[in-house]
Parts: structure tokens; C-alpha cells; sequence
């Protein structure tokens, strides 16, 4: 039986790669898991044909690079299925250790607001029903006012314009489809952006379905969205725009300022998805422009299934979860109190070391380039240098097939991220690292993001190992120094 986390894995990738996944498709895959599961193998086609009936040509059809997606979908590790991934490397390490530089992706839990958990889980704060009027109930309503006061102050607006949400998602959902939803009679037209997160991308997919007018901006060369293209798109009759702060793969930062600007002139609402942004850098929506910006508990150390959306008093939503109208009647559920505790108190800590933060990250990621300038001369850093946050650096390797990267860094302990790999099943780069013209057959493309614990030593780890790493999986030899 297929488990939970393999059911959305596959989801995720067959939405990724545009696959609509049928039963035959769900046959093969779980198939080939409880084989695996059994034999610590992958199946091979015969087996698959004989127990599934599917064909190996019916393979090639049904996944975009065959067995190779088959087993990636599902986890199996891949050595050399096809010609599409190369076998990873093998490489004995002195010193093992855990490099974690996927704090894009998420972060864990920083040390401060452990305590508050614990005492949270412990029913310190009690168990009240923050919406009941007993003393109980009061103490939990307190406690998420508090925290609201907490993130409300480091974004200098009222607390009675940020709503709790479980997800950065969500957020994105509530924003986005709870403006358009007020027009569900006129509808009228929205404009985002190519390199937008899947749940922005997706809701306003969703409302071209509905029937509204979308425009998809594509960024520049930099990889950044200009305010003259969205003013060139706006129309008469444009009733949302919503563009992310930080690009979540490349890191590059929009000008959303100008961008502000010129809505607040257009008098249309700007939808500014911070996931990861917000405690990275300044955001002032009052000043910038932004009348909606979502934001996630678990991009700054805070737990994960927690999020917030803030909306501009000057503004209401459609509430897309209706029942005891609880957040000011924009959001529905009884609150996750103790996650809610928890996001404030992170939040306050992300904006008390924001600064210097920033400038140690800074630091770390310019001897990170050092480094890579030295050991891999033929790389290249995707998205503008200049215009993005200090915490990622998207690195495009010449030669290297980057899931056969990703799991060659994971043997050693080193946890990286890759949008286009074999290991996700598809040799397609994202949007957004195609969009700026990287020959993506050549360059194999990793993000590594930087985050609290991140030190010099995690950097010289990986550079001690990263030239051995990229001899063995290079497609030819390349031209790379052998480290220090
Ligand atoms: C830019 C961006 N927006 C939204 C999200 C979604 O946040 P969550 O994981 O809390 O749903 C992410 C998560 O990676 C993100 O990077």
C-alpha cells in the first residue's frame, strides 16, 4: 500500500510534470512500491507487464521518462535505470556531518520557542477554546492576540489586518481567490507572474477556469518581474495583482515598491506573496504598496502548518472556510494556538537579528562564491546578483545532471534542493530557470539556502567533497580545481 507521504509525492510530480494520473498509472506505481518494499529493488518492465499488465511502451507513455519516474515517484534511489541519471557518487568522508542548506524549503525549529511549545503541550496555557467565554477560553484568546500583536508590529500595521491561517497556502489561496470570489458576477482581470509559488500559480489558474481574464508575467533577464511590464498590463478592468517579494528558487527580489506604487495609483489591490521574504528582509505594506501579503511559520523557525495573510483594513475577503467565524470572519476553524504562539514568538526574533543576520548570511554566501569560483570555474549563478536575498544562491553546475548531484551531496550528509532533476522525474528545468535562458541540457541546476546555523564549516564540508563528487558524475571531465 502506497503510504501518505509517497500518495503526495506522486501528486506533487505528476502535477509538476503535467501528467494526469490515471488508474494505470496508480497500478504501476504501487506495484512497483510494495516490490520494492519486499525486495529492496526495483522492479523491472517484465515483472511490471506481468503483474500490472502494463507494457513497457505503455510505460513510456504514461510517465515522462519512464521506469525512471516510476521509481523516482515513489523513492526508490536510481543508479542507472536510463540514460537520464548517472549513478551517484560514492565517496567515503572523514568526518561525516549534516549540512543543511535547504532552508527554503523549510527551516526547523529554533531553539527560543521550544520552550513555548512544550509548555503549550503540556496545557501550561490551558486548553481553552480561544472563542469561548470562559477563563480558560479567554487565556488561549490572549495568547493568540499576543501573537498577533507580535507579527502585526513587525510589519507596523494593525493587528486586526493579519488573519491566521494553517499555510503559507493557504494565505496565498484566501488572497488571492478571496478578492476575486467578490467579483464572481463581473469577474474581471488578474495579473501574476510565471515564477509565482504553486498555490498563487494555481488558484489563479483556477480562476481563468471560473471565467476571469489572467495575464502570466514572464521576468526579465534577471530573472525579475518589472513594474513596466505590469503596467503595461494593467487594464480597466484588472481587479487583482498578485507578485511574490522573493522568488523561493532563485531568490531574486521583485521591485515590489514600484510595483506598489503604481496599483495604489490604479487603485487595483497588489497580492505580495512573503513566504520568503517576510524576516529576511524589510516589508512595510503600508508604505510599499501591498494590500495582501501572505507569509509561513516554518520558512522562520516557527512549525510547520502555520501561516498568516495580511489584509489591508481598506479591503475584505470572500472567506473561502465558512462556519463559527472565528479571525475576524475570514477564516473559519478553531485556531492552532500553540503554533500560533510559537509563529509570534519567531517572528520577533527573525526581525530582532534581521539585520545582522543579513550581513553574516551575506558574508557566508560571498565565501561560498569564493569557494565555487575555485573548485567549479564553469558555473553559473541564475538569477540577478545584485537584486536578491543573501540566503539563497541557485547555482547552475556545467556537465552535471543535478538530481545525480543532489543524492551524491545527501550520501555525505549535505541537504540541497533542485527544481529539475532525474529525481524528480523530469529532466525539465522550472519555469523560471528556463525563462531566463539557461541551456538546461548542460547546466545542472542546485539551490542551496542559507539559514541560522549555517557556518563556514558546512561551506568548507561541501567544497572538500565537491570536486571528488563532480569528477565521478561529470559527464566528461571538467575543468575544476581539486580544493584546497
Ligand atoms: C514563495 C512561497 N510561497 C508559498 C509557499 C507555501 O508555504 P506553505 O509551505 O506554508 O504552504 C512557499 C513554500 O515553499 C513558498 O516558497
Amino acid at each position: 500500500m502506497l503510504n501518505n507521504y509517497t500518495k503526495t509525492y506522486i501528486n506533487q510530480m505528476a502535477r509538476r510534470t503535467r501528467t494526469n494520473l490515471t488508474e494505470r498509472h496508480l497500478r504501476v506505481l504501487e506495484f512497483a512500491f510494495n516490490y520494492y518494499e519486499k525486495n529492496k529493488v526495483g522492479p523491472l518492465y517484465n515483472n511490471i507487464e506481468r503483474y500490472t499488465g502494463v507494457s513497457k511502451q505503455d510505460i513510456s507513455k504514461l510517465f515522462p521518462h519512464g521506469l525512471n519516474s516510476v521509481y523516482t515517484w515513489i523513492g526508490i534511489p536510481i543508479h542507472s535505470v536510463s540514460d537520464t541519471c548517472k549513478p551517484v557518487a560514492d565517496i567515503d568522508v572523514d568526518e561525516y556531518r549534516e549540512v543543511y542548506f535547504d532552508h527554503n524549503g523549510t527551516t526547523y525549529l529554533r531553539d527560543e520557542i521550544k520552550p513555548y511549545l512544550e509548555k503549550y503541550i503540556k496545557g501550561e496555557y490551558g486548553y481553552g477554546n480561544p472563542s469561548s467565554s470562559t477563563f480558560l477560553g479567554k487565556s488561549a484568546f490572549e495568547k493568540i492576540t499576543m501573537a498577533r500583536n507580535e507579527i502585526a508590529s513587525s510589519l507596523s500595521v494593525k493587528p486586526n489586518e493579519i488573519t491566521f491561517t494553517a499555510s503559507g497556502s493557504e494565505a496565498n489561496n484566501l488572497g488571492v481567490k478571496g478578492i476575486a470570489f467578490k467579483y464572481h458576477e463581473t469577474k474581471g482581470h488578474i495579473i501574476t507572474t510565471n515564477i509565482e509559488h504553486s498555490s498563487i500559480l494555481e488558484s489563479v489558474q483556477f480562476l481563468g477556469m471560473l471565467g476571469y481574464d489572467v495575464t502570466f508575467l514572464d521576468v526579465d533577464k534577471n530573472g525579475l518581474i518589472t513594474v513596466e511590464a505590469v503596467r503595461e498590463a494593467l487594464r480597466s478592468n484588472t481587479i487583482l495583482v498578485a507578485i511574490m517579494a522573493v522568488n523561493n528558487e532563485i531568490g531574486i527580489i521583485n521591485p515590489i515598491e514600484g510595483i506598489g506604487e503604481l496599483c495604489k495609483l490604479a487603485e487595483v489591490p497588489l497580492m505580495v506573496d512573503a513566504t520568503q521574504a517576510y524576516g529576511k528582509i524589510e516589508l512595510k505594506p503600508k508604505e510599499m504598496g501591498i494590500s495582501l501579503m501572505s507569509f509561513s511559520g516554518h520558512k522562520i523557525y516557527a512549525p510547520k502548518g502555520i501561516g498568516a495573510l495580511y489584509i489591508d483594513e481598506m479591503y475584505s475577503v470572500v472567506p473561502l472556510i465558512h462556519g463559527g467565524g472565528q479571525e475576524f470572519n475570514r477564516r473559519s476553524g478553531t485556531e492552532n494556538v500553540g503554533h500560533i504562539i510559537a509563529f509570534g514568538k519567531a517572528a520577533v526574533l527573525a526581525h530582532k537579528e534581521m539585520k545582522s543576520e543579513y550581513k553574516r548570511i551575506t558574508r557566508l554566501r560571498d565565501y561560498f562564491i569564493e569557494q565555487l569560483k575555485i573548485i567549479v570555474p564553469g558555473h553559473i549563478i541564475n538569477g540577478s546578483i545584485n537584486n536578491r536575498v543573501p540566503h539563497n544562491l541557485n547555482v547552475g553546475f556545467p556537465g552535471i545532471d543535478s538530481g545525480t548531484l543532489l543524492i551524491s551531496l545527501n550520501k555525505i550528509g549535505v541537504y540541497v534542493s533542485s527544481g529539475s532533476s532525474c529525481s524528480a522525474g523530469s529532466k525539465e528545468a522550472s519555469p523560471i530557470i528556463q525563462a531566463l535562458g539557461v541551456d538546461t541540457d548542460y547546466y545542472g541546476t542546485i539551490r542551496f539556502s542559507f539559514g541560522l546555523k549555517t557556518n563556514k564549516k558546512d561551506i568548507d564540508y561541501l567544497f572538500k567533497y565537491l570536486p571528488e563528487i563532480i569528477e565521478q558524475i561529470a559527464d566528461e571531465p571538467q575543468n575544476f580545481s581539486k580544493g584546497k
